[in-house]
């Protein structure tokens, strides 16, 4: 049993930009059932705050010094299934349309961060393990070892670094060091935090931790690889022995087809047929296309990113379009994929519906209502979707790379195996290939089709194992 501080840049059900706030929402509750006490802390966003401001308490207010000036802090808390969620308060940092893209980035989450360190102090509340996500807190680990090396309570703390995404490294200019984060320039003069010239968060992170982990077993080798890397490689490999790859689960009492309150027509494996092809016609009717519940209906939910391996997609779009299919996309992202997706949708009303946006409701139905869920990634450090996707009888066609490989078996048509179909490389012919594949099985092969469904219902895409994982891992920090 250990006392153990989450810190996070995002979290449901508070907010959400991606899939780490899905783990941040879920991974902590888990914890708690297995006997730990679990507490998080993120920063408290516009949305936050607009949306839950009246049924919080407050905490600590103090101040830290940025850029050689006393900032003020608010601390704020609220519970949600036994586990304490602290939020940063600063309007000037946080209370903005988004949350994250401004040039001040490093400023804000060097705020962020001290003001998470002093925290504890402030409420004389000294986890065990504080387990940093991402690059947001990628500097905890030094901050604390390096700044408070001297405080006997400090001292003690263990830290976890989970890299969800290794693209977003968090790389600033050396002078944030001093100015903002009040760390010495020997850190960086040794090499320890310097990264190309500037500072890294990540690497800060990935060097300082105690223990590294990514969300997958897969993704935890390719990282060690150029391939995968994003340039961090030979950092990652300085600490391999302590790298770890645990596998994501999802909060399966959310996401449950027969519970949902978003989805019309409940169901289990038992009438998974006939009602998901009752939400198929609903959403057809929500998204105006034509209905038929014969039709093969993929799904798409997704940020539109270059890592979701859109632009196969955007290769192939006159060959989808003749596909006897309907697809339903939703999400936002980058712009040029966004124009493409609108213009397709002008150009196949009644058989491609595009929802720009992110809309929570809406994914749970495209979920319910559709037959295959497109996952072609580039990369993917877990993915969420495809988990969420089995759990619905919704079989995904992926790439095979980091956690899509470990979550995905591809249908086997000799011994009828499979929860999904996946390619392996990242080609847009080999994608075609497989989702041609997947319509032959759909239409000519139903008693197939139907024995993946099951299969799919059938995976464990819950927290139970990955959770006792970390268990080991947190136990290994603190015996
Ligand atoms: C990031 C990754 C995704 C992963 C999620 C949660 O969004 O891109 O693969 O599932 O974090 O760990």
């Amino acid at each position: 049993m250990a006392r153990i501080l989450m810190v996070a840049s995002e979290g449901l059900p508070f907010i959400k930009s991606g899939g780490l706030a899905d783990v941040v929402g879920s991974l902590p509750q888990e914890l708690v059932n297995k006997g730990h006490e679990v507490r998080v802390v993120m920063p408290m966003y516009l949305k936050i705050a607009q949306k839950f401001h009246e049924e919080m308490q407050l905490e600590a207010q103090y101040s830290v010094s940025i850029s050689y000036r006393e900032v003020p802090v608010n601390v704020w808390s609220t519970m949600r299934k036994n586990v304490k969620f602290y939020f940063i308060e600063h309007q000037g940092y946080f209370e903005r349309d988004g949350l994250y893209g401004y040039v001040d980035d490093g400023e804000r989450f060097a705020y962020f961060q001290k003001a998470v360190l002093e925290l504890l102090n402030q409420l004389n509340y000294f986890p065990e393990i504080i387990h940093c996500h991402d690059w947001h807190t990628g500097m905890l680990p030094a901050m604390c070892k390096e700044g408070h090396s001297f405080d006997e309570r400090y001292r003690n703390i263990r830290f976890v670094y989970t890299i969800h995404n290794l693209a977003f490294q968090g790389n600033f200019g050396p002078e944030m060091l001093d100015s903002c984060l009040g760390l010495d320039y020997r850190i960086f003069d040794n090499g320890n935090v310097r990264y190309d010239g500037g500072i890294s968060f990540m690497k800060s992170g990935i060097l300082y931790a105690d223990k590294v982990t990514t969300v997958s077993p897969t993704y935890a080798k390719e990282i060690l690889t150029p391939q995968y890397g994003e340039h961090m490689e030979m950092v990652l490999n300085m600490r391999k022995y302590d790298l770890w790859g645990i596998t994501n689960g999802i909060d399966i009492e959310m996401w449950n087809p027969m519970t949902d309150p978003d989805v019309p027509y409940h169901y289990n494996k038992v009438n998974v047929k006939k009602e998901k092809k009752e939400n198929k016609m609903a959403l057809q009717k929500e998204l105006g296309l034509k209905v038929d519940p014969d039709v093969m209906l993929v799904g798409v939910v997704s940020r539109l990113t270059w890592q979701k391996g859109f632009y196969l997609m955007m290769e192939k779009l006159s060959e989808i379009c003749g596909m006897p299919i309907q697809l339903a996309v939703l999400g936002s992202g980058e712009s040029s994929i966004e124009d493409k997706m609108r213009q397709l949708e002008d150009g196949n009303k009644g058989k491609i519906a595009f929802y720009r946006g992110y809309n929570d409701s809406l994914a749970h139905r495209i979920y319910a209502a559709s037959d295959l869920f497109l996952m072609p990634s580039l990369f993917e450090p877990c993915g969420i979707s495809q988990l969420i996707s089995m759990r619905y009888g919704t079989l995904p066609l992926v790439r095979e790379t980091g956690g899509l490989g470990d979550t995905v078996t591809p249908y086997n048509e000799f011994d009828k195996t499979g929860n999904g179909f996946s390619f392996a490389n990242y080609n847009s012919d080999e994608m075609i290939q497989v989702m041609h594949n997947a319509i032959d099985v759909y239409y000519n092969r139903p008693e197939d089709w139907k024995i993946l469904v099951r299969n799919a219902m059938n995976t464990d895409v819950s927290w139970e194992k990955s959770a006792e994982t970390y268990c080991q891992l947190y136990a290994q920090l603190h015996p």
